[in-house]
């Protein structure tokens, strides 16, 4: 059995229900899974998991949100070496840079050692049942690899 963490970013919703979707998945399969709001805990809180799983919006103009940026800065700075990284992400097509905080969290992922699970699941808006789906699937990846 894994300990998953999940960080969120999350100002109307949507981000913190894909993470539960993500988190009910883990859990499911046998996992532990904490799920915390990103201004409530520090990167290096990553390193007491087996799975380290970011779930963020964008905002802007495909910009981070605010409350993110310390955690996303620290992030490269933290050794997750032996760890498994996931990222996913909501945020909206009608925008130019669509859910563009999810790339950027992978990239700070690659700084880290951590591996990658399974790809990164976007989701426009709020998940509806094909998103559901793929945020299942993302779960399952990530858990298959323990
Ligand atoms: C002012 C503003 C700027 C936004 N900019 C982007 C953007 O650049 N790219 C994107 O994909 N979504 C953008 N969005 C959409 C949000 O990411 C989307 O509504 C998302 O579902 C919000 O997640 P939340 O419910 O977890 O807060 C923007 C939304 C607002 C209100």
């Amino acid at each position: 059995m894994a300990l998953a963490k999940i960080v969120y970013a999350s100002m109307t919703g949507n981000t913190e229900e894909i993470a539960d979707i993500v988190s009910n998945k883990l859990e499911e399969l046998g996992h532990d899974v904490e799920v915390d709001e990103c201004t409530t805990v520090d990167a290096a809180d990553f390193e007491d998991a087996d799975i380290a799983i970011v779930a963020t919006y964008t905002y802007g103009d495909g910009d981070l949100p605010d409350e993110i940026v310390d955690f996303y800065e620290d992030l490269q700075d933290v050794d997750l070496s032996g760890k498994i990284f996931g990222v996913i992400g909501s945020g909206d097509t009608f925008y130019d840079y669509f859910c563009k905080s999810v790339d950027e969290f992978e990239e700070q992922f690659g700084l880290t050692g951590a591996t990658k699970g399974a790809d990164s699941v976007k989701v426009d808006l709020a998940a509806e049942d094909e998103d559901i789906e793929n945020l299942e699937r993302f779960a399952e990846e990530i858990a298959a690899k323990f």
